[in-house]
């Protein structure tokens, strides 16, 4: 059983690595933003609800996450392991999850932080072009990272899950770095 929270700014690779190591462990990739997105494209009430803040930039609030977060962990698949990416995002997401998965018996196992430049961030994004990449939305959550979600590097690196991995590699080096993490965890 497998149970990894993939960490990083926006652009670090997050969903382009969680998507290829959840294909090759066989667990779910269970990323909060796809979950976002897919409500807006639906025009479900948690969509918009949501939508305003994505377009900002800015964290959807916590009462619009932590419950999908609860029903999505629940799911039958996700009893043998998973992958969570782009959640927790701030210290009060990621005291939820510690109460959630006590409450369940499960702990997560590693908390895999991926650094990238700035630089490499805003070009990545750019070239990607969602509709959140424009340059001012980029630099507002490069901000919102450093604020809110960063103090999780402190959060996990206390609770000795933290392992950070060089991102600024191409996508091959740095799935090999990740599924040597994943590969030392003994289940
Ligand atoms: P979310 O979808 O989580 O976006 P993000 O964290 O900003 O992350 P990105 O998807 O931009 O980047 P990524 O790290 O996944 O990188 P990717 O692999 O895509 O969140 C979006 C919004 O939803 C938030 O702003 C917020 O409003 C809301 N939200 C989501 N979760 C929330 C939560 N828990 N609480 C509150 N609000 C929440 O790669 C990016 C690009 O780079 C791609 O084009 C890719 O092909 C390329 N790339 C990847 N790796 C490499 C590489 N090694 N070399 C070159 N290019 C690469």
């Amino acid at each position: 059983m497998t149970r990894l929270i993939f960490l990083g700014p926006p652009g670090s690779g997050k969903g382009t690595q969680a998507a290829v190591i959840s294909g090759s462990y066989s667990f779910p990739h269970i990323s909060t933003g796809d979950i976002l997105r897919q409500a807006v494209s639906q025009g479900t009430e948690l969509g918009q609800k949501a939508q305003t803040y994505m377009d900002r930039g800015d964290l959807v609030p916590d009462e619009l996450i932590l419950g999908i977060v609860r029903d999505r962990l629940s799911e039958p698949d996700a009893k043998t392991g998973w992958l969570l990416d782009g959640f927790p995002r701030n210290v009060e997401q990621a005291t939820y999850l510690e109460s959630l998965l006590d409450g369940i018996g499960q702990t997560c196992d590693r908390v895999l932080n991926l650094q990238v430049s700035d630089d490499s961030i805003v070009k990545r994004l750019l070239e990607r072009g969602r509709k959140d990449d424009n340059e001012e939305v980029i630099r507002h959550r490069l901000q919102v990272y450093r604020q809110q979600t960063a103090p999780l590097i402190d959060f996990y690196q206390s609770r000795q899950k933290l392992v950070s991995v060089n991102g600024d590699r191409s996508v091959e080096e740095v799935t090999q770095s990740l599924k040597a993490v994943v590969n030392s965890l003994a289940h």
